[in-house]
């Protein structure tokens, strides 16, 4: 079903990101130029009648609906085309709406909470027995995050109630670090989208379980190990996340599933040598290019006949901020073979930093890995 997407785009941003003057021209986008106040206030009037609005978050956008309303939940494995067994995550704004999802709260979820919220962490607590099995895929806990974005704060408060938020993206394609992105996917088959520009983060949360005697981490992100160390008990990674669990299922459904693709190949390469990096690279073009292929190169800009020549990043924590969108950007331009530079060689692939960025290129390489020292 196609509906009408409404762009809310606020009046006091100085520059607008959907590229609105190009967007508000096609049938499926309204874009509406307003107050923050009108925006929230629309949004959450959608959102009430069981209608979907995708909104900034610090990480990446959300998908928001009600937590509590299965047929809104349902919209969003729609719009999504999301397999009904991954579970989402409920988004909160005050601690008080945590009674609203969960049954208890251990003392060291708390220490957790109050160390990291508002920020880039869910943590799963023990599911109260009447929620959705839609928010939960029928598992004992839900994951609950409250995010560190003024829009996303203002949503939920002006709703009143916990917002269910997966990535706004189509499944399988990069997560969404701008309302761009969102109507790239979703424009037609979702009532709207509040413009707060580019995510600062860039990738998803942390998810965690806090245990009695250790936190176990689900989906690496910008809170690390390092930082979940302060509170005396050991942080480990779910098996399924070291590598070595190939037989292990893993705890957060959604890490089972190929994420993050763009459509063309895409081959991470590790070396210390820059010649060695721009040999491998010259190599490939020239195999895809007598193909009559496009190839492009994501590392420091250099002088060589790409399709296309964008840098990751330097450190971990830019590169994450810009690899879903420097992704997507190889999509639009129909490239079918891209090869990074895989990062930050010099800090080591055990630097907590990394983990995460490496985690999503990872799967968004398919496990294409190559290392040329
Ligand atoms: O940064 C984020 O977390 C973003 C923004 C919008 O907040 N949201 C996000 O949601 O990434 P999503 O649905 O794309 O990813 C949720 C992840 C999945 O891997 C899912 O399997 C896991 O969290 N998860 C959610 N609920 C869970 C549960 N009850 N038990 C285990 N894993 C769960
Ligand atoms: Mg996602």
């Amino acid at each position: 079903m196609s509906v009408s997407t409404t762009v809310w785009w606020l009046v006091n941003e100085c520059e607008p990101r959907t590229n609105a003057g190009k967007r508000q021209h096609e049938p499926r986008v309204q874009v509406q130029r307003t107050s923050r106040d009108v925006a929230l206030r629309e949004a959450a009037h959608k959102l009430c009648t069981g209608e979907l609005v995708a909104f900034p978050t610090e990480t990446v956008y959300g998908l928001g609906a009600n937590a509590l309303d299965p047929d809104a939940l349902n919209k969003v494995f729609a719009a999504k085309r999301r397999p009904l067994d991954n579970p989402l995550i409920a988004h909160i704004a005050a601690m008080s709406q945590l009674e609203m999802l969960v049954s208890e709260v251990s003392t060291l979820a708390r220490r957790i909470m109050a160390a990291f919220w508002p920020g880039p962490l869910s943590i799963l607590l023990p599911a109260r027995p009447d929620l959705p099995r839609e928010l939960t895929a029928g598992l004992p806990q839900v994951a609950v995050r409250m995010p560190a974005h003024d829009l996303a704060l203002g949503l939920i408060q002006t709703t009143g109630y916990p917002l269910a938020a997966p990535s706004a993206n189509l499944s399988g394609r990069p997560s969404p670090t701008s309302a761009t992105h969102v109507l790239d996917d979703l424009a037609g088959s979702i009532a709207g989208v509040l413009d707060g520009g580019d995510c600062s983060v860039g990738i998803e949360s942390t998810v965690i379980e806090a245990r009695s005697d250790r936190i176990l981490i689900l989906r690496p992100g910008a809170i690390d190990e390092r930082a979940l160390a302060q509170f005396g008990v050991p942080v480990e990674f779910d098996p399924h996340l070291r590598g070595d669990g190939a037989q292990v299922a893993p705890r957060a459904p959604g890490q089972k599933y190929r994420h993050y693709a763009p459509q063309g190949s895409l081959q991470v390469v590790f070396t210390s040598r820059d010649d060695a990096f721009w040999r491998y690279a010259a190599d490939q073009l020239r195999v895809i290019h007598a193909r009559g292929g496009k190839v492009a190169v994501l590392a420091t800009e250099r002088e060589i006949a790409a399709d296309l020549v964008m840098p990751l990043g330097v450190t971990p924590t830019e590169a994450a901020t810009r690899l879903y969108r420097v992704l997507r950007e190889c999509d639009d331009a129909n490239v079918d073979l891209i090869v990074a530079r895989g990062v930050a060689p010099s800090t080591g692939l055990a630097d907590p930093a990394t983990t995460a960025l490496l985690n999503r290129l990872y799967k968004a390489s398919g496990g294409q890995f190559i290392s040329l020292d």
